[in-house]
């Protein structure tokens, strides 16, 4: 095992503690992504009742002129960024149509899996030859603060599907500060958020009838028997989904359908499940338009430009820098 995969099982190992040691207990969303959990979100983006990624490719794909145009002047060369590439499929929608314009830029996907940027770069090397790509592995902050350090170019940072909303709204406002600081005057950010609308309709989203979501859930408990060395028995436990409407919030569990207790042998330690406990696995925030104003000035942006799917869903909000 080399230091940087050490030190990946080492802080999941840590969080899995702290989580399953919680009153009530808790596992991080952040480790849903494993090869099987990225397929499996793959799986989700297809679904009937999952809306957000085709609401999101509709804006892309029938915006794209407006969003371009609104993205402003485009003399000097840039890079456009892209945090958590995800597969693309949005993105390359507007790269199409930054290449049709003739603009010079570079598309620099920053992600954490490895596999996700090379399915990306062979993707988007068929797609579009010539377009220089240079995705890079790692920490988004890390890597914003290097390369702005490194380069004056303009920068364009999407943060796109809906990612801001497994964040709750203090983490949100963290996060946008932080990546304020990366930030010169002209760079902009493209942040997608998934609106409020009839609850039912996000409840189906986090609850298909396939029950690809419920695997989705419960494949962490699966990673965590595979990386930590335990003994989850995935039958004795349900994926449970609820929609909050006055607080605009999807959670999901895991719940114990019985008494039992769970050994993990990396942490050298047995955890007990009452009937019909839970584990909180995620949260996946909505927005409406006021709080999405108020969170963008409370981390020192201004709105340029909102851009939402006919169904009014979900918006893609361009957020500018206020001076510092
Ligand atoms: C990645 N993220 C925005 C998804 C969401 O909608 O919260 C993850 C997801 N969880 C269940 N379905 C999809």
């Amino acid at each position: 095992m080399n230091n940087s995969t050490k030190s990946q099982t080492d802080s999941f190992a840590r969080d899995v503690l702290e989580g399953l040691s919680a009153s009530p207990k808790k596992l991080s969303s952040k480790y849903f992504y494993d090869d099987e959990g990225s397929r499996l979100f793959v799986e989700i983006m297809k679904l009937p009742e999952y809306y957000l990624s085709r609401s999101e490719l509709e804006i892309f794909r029938d915006r794209a002129a407006e969003i371009y145009a609104a993205f402003g002047e485009f003399d000097e060369p840039f890079d456009l960024l892209e945090l958590g590439a995800g597969d693309g499929s949005k993105t390359s929608l507007l790269v199409a149509h930054f290449l049709e314009e003739g603009s010079d830029f570079r598309y620099i996907p920053v992600d954490i899996s490895s596999e996700a940027l090379n399915y990306l770069e062979s993707k988007f090397d068929d797609e579009f030859p010539g377009l220089e790509i240079s995705s890079i592995k790692g920490d988004y902050f890390q890597t914003l603060e290097t390369l702005s350090a490194r380069s004056k170019r303009r920068k364009i940072v999407l943060f796109l599907g809906s990612n801001v909303g497994n964040f709750s709204d203090e983490q949100a406002v963290k996060f946008f500060r932080d990546l304020r600081g990366t930030l010169n005057e002209g760079d902009l950010l493209f942040i997608g958020f998934d609106l409020h609308k009839n609850p039912q309709t996000i409840l189906n989203a986090y609850n298909d009838a396939q029950g690809i979501t419920s695997r989705f859930n419960l494949n962490l408990l699966r990673r965590i028997n595979r990386e930590l060395g335990a003994n989850f028995n995935l039958d004795e436990f349900l994926h449970y989904a609820s929609y909050h409407p006055i607080e605009k919030t999807a959670r999901s569990f895991l719940i114990s359908q019985r008494e039992q207790t769970v050994d993990i042998e990396a942490l050298n330690k047995s955890f007990e499940f009452g009937q019909w406990e839970p584990i909180f696995m995620e949260i996946s925030q909505k927005y409406d338009l006021e709080t999405i104003q108020s969170m963008a000035s409370s981390s020192g942006y201004e709105i340029v430009g909102n851009f939402f799917d006919s169904h009014g869903f979900y918006v893609d909000s361009l957020w500018k820098p206020t001076p510092a």
